[in-house]
């Protein structure tokens, strides 16, 4: 029997944003299957599911405030803090910020470094990583200022994305770009909504794959989880768009739909999940993750993104894959808890 932990299991949802995300799903109970959990709720399940491997748990809402977060910890004294945080005052960047107090603090949590958290953050950092690596990535251009199509050098089809957000923020149908005339209007408003350097990156047509990457000292893959698209109606691309992963009133949402296994040749799912390995090593990866690629028709691999503490709720594609891999939801939560305590001697 493993020693039975104190956890506290962080997040970060100011109380607006609690407010906003409930009235939404209240709204929305009539186009779901069964009610979506509001922010708490989800992460109590986590609580209690690592209550359930015999571990003492409480969920922890930092509200944006460091100070009685510093106050927590002090008070609670956790033998692991369980890293949920996405978002510090609405800006996804500052997420790895935390984790570095956490550090500073010497409390063991899971998870990325601060590090691994903002190189990954950082959409463009990891093409130049990866690509310099000998991992596909799509061609793309990085800009802040208005430029024409042929001065990107890019073939169309293309997609616009902001350098710095996640989870789908700022990527919808009308991101793809499959006419000229459509380009300048599309980049002009990103630039104008998002106030960042905006990605312009040749559309990759094709499958979607996470292949999710899990263990200390020792990375594995586990099976490759897949978003089928095959439902998607003409009319909208085959794309997570922000619609397809969070609007439940939307078409692309029920539209797209995560497989686990997927259904790959046996040479194509080898190579993803090495493809992924590299990506994830590459950039410093070392616990838990979930990388996203696309498959062509021709059976090339392209990278979109490596992300560190992926979603770890059920549905979600790492949870998918860890079913696969006959792990529970407490089985795999238990096990990342496991993995952060190598960084008492690592951080
Ligand atoms: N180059 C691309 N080719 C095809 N689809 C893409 C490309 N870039 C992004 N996408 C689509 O947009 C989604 C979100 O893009 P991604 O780069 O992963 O940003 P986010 O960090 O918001 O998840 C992907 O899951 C994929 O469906
Ligand atoms: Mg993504």
């Amino acid at each position: 029997m493993e020693k039975s932990l104190k956890i506290l299991v962080l997040y970060n949802e100011t109380l607006d944003q609690v407010a906003e995300e409930h009235a939404k799903r209240q709204e929305n109970l009539p186009f779901m299957d069964k009610s979506l959990p509001t922010p708490d709720e989800e992460f109590e399940e986590i609580a209690l599911a690592l209550r359930s491997k015999g571990h003492t748990a409480q969920i922890y809402n930092i509200e944006d405030n460091l100070e009685t977060l510093i106050q927590k910890i002090e008070t609670f004294k956790p033998d692991v803090v369980f890293n949920l945080m996405e978002i510090f005052r609405f800006i996804p960047k500052l997420e790895s910020n935390v984790a570095g107090i956490l550090s500073l603090l010497k409390v063991p949590y899971t998870g990325a470094t601060p590090q691994v958290l903002r190189n990954c953050q950082d959409k463009v950092m990891v093409k130049r990583i990866l690509g310099n690596n000998g991992i596909k990535t799509a061609s793309f251009i990085v800009t802040q200022e208005l430029i024409s199509l042929k001065d990107t050098g890019l073939k169309l089809p293309l997609i616009l994305k902001p350098a710095y957000e996640d989870s789908s923020v700022g990527i919808e149908n009308a991101s793809v770009i499959r006419e000229e005339d459509k380009f300048i209007l599309r980049l002009e408003y990103m630039l104008k909504r998002f106030l960042q350097p905006i990605i312009i990156e040749e559309f990759i047509e094709g499958r979607e794959l996470n292949v999710a990457i899990f263990g200390y000292p020792k990375l594995h893959a586990l099976p490759i989880s897949e978003i089928d698209f095959s439902a998607m109606p003409p009319h909208l691309e085959n794309i997570v768009s922000y619609e397809a992963k969070w609007d439940e009133e939307h078409e692309a949402y029920h539209k797209s739909v995560g497989v686990c296994p997927a259904d790959l040749p046996k040479n194509i799912e080898k190579k993803a999940k090495q493809t992924a390995l590299n990506a994830g090593r590459l950039m410093g990866i070392n616990d838990y993750a979930r990388v996203d690629m696309r498959l062509t028709p021709q059976g090339e691999l392209y990278v979109l993104e490596v992300n560190p503490n992926p979603d770890l709720t059920e549905g979600a594609g790492f949870m998918r894959s860890a079913h696969a891999a006959d792990y529970s939801f407490a089985d795999a939560l238990d096990l990342i808890v496991r993995l952060a305590f190598r960084k008492k001697f690592h951080q």
